[in-house]
């Protein structure tokens, strides 16, 4: 039998090699010729992927709401997802309303845009209950454990990124909590990024930014075991060389003026430039997607300094040794 490669699958029940009845090989089976799966990552198969930005009208106004920056349906999975590991979705909370953050997670992030409010968690199993008091720039990281219950003092929005996809993918449900509930403040987070900025060294650097660790976490200096948080400053004219990382990237921008924006692409020129990148204009309170392995490049022309959070997979790929970032 003659088969393209594309197609080149064979079972057990019709394939050369199937035996008698008693042939121990079961029905599901199946063998492809190297060719036609040894990468699968294509339109229709595992699909790549795509190119996404949200802007801040998104949770400008309306009720209380989680609002998925959903791409379950592009990227194929079974439920709200907008990388294949991570989902990320705004918050929009009324002053004096609740929202219930329920995800099958070992990670949850949340980074508060505005407002001001209190994250409150019963125990759960060997989880004690736990109380965050939060308001505009506070981040704070849960583990596994029960939904917690996010109340607002005044109208708020927060963004949320949980690892629950990757769970899902895998058919599991977290068991144990891998590290404790963290709380990093809003004034020690721009005081210790101010330092930064100020420190002898840094006039020249237009990469100015903090990465999130936790101390149950040494080996791998991420905020969480799976995710990876940076906060950083882009300095009014600055020209990022591109870089390049395995991991996802789902960028928030927390504050900017018009005239930011970041190059991504797939190839470099001789120069190290990106070659035909496309761009994407930030707005503050707006959120977009690096796929993994596009160069991109942060530029800053509007005069002003503007900052930005991308939260991404790169604790699990940290761990898997996998990340491999690298530099133009
Ligand atoms: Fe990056």
């Amino acid at each position: 039998m003659t088969q393209t490669p594309e197609h080149a699958t064979t079972s057990p029940s019709s394939g050369p090699s199937s035996g008698p009845a008693s042939s121990p090989t079961s029905g599901k089976a199946q063998l492809f010729d190297y060719r036609a799966a040894a990468n699968p990552v294509r339109p229709g198969l595992t699909d790549p992927i795509p190119y996404n930005a949200w802007g801040p009208e998104l949770h400008a106004s309306g009720p209380s709401a989680i609002l998925p920056l959903d791409l379950s349906q592009q990227l194929g999975t079974p439920g709200p997802a907008t990388s294949p590991a991570l989902a990320a979705h705004f918050i929009r909370i009324q002053a004096d309303e609740g929202v219930k953050a329920a995800a099958q997670a070992t990670s949850s992030l949340f980074f508060v845009l505005s407002g001001s409010g209190e994250c409150r968690r019963s125990a759960e199993g060997t989880q004690p209950a736990c109380s965050i008091r939060w308001s505009q720039g506070d981040l704070f990281v849960l583990p596994a454990g029960a939904a917690p219950l996010l109340h607002a003092d005044t109208d708020s929005v927060l963004y949320w990124v949980h690892d629950a996809p990757l769970l899902t993918y895998l058919g599991v449900t977290p068991s144990e909590a891998r590290f404790e509930a963290t709380h990093y403040g809003a004034e020690w987070l721009r005081r210790e990024l101010q330092a930064l900025a100020d420190a002898p060294g840094s006039a020249r650097s237009n990469r100015l930014s903090l990465l999130l660790a936790n101390h149950d976490l040494p080996s791998t200096r991420t905020v969480t075991h799976v995710l990876w948080a940076m906060f950083g400053m882009v300095p009014a004219g600055a020209t990022q060389a591109p870089h390049r990382h395995q991991s996802v990237a789902l960028d928030l921008i927390i504050e900017c003026q018009p005239g930011v924006y970041t190059l991504v692409g797939t190839e470099l020129n001789e120069d190290g430039s990106i070659r035909n990148p496309k761009r994407i204009d930030w707005q503050s309170g707006g959120a977009f997607i690096t796929p993994p392995g596009h160069w991109h490049a942060h530029v800053n022309e509007s005069g002003a300094t503007a900052w930005l959070l991308p939260i991404q997979d790169a604790g699990l790929q940290t761990y898997l040794r996998s990340l491999d970032i690298r530099f133009a």
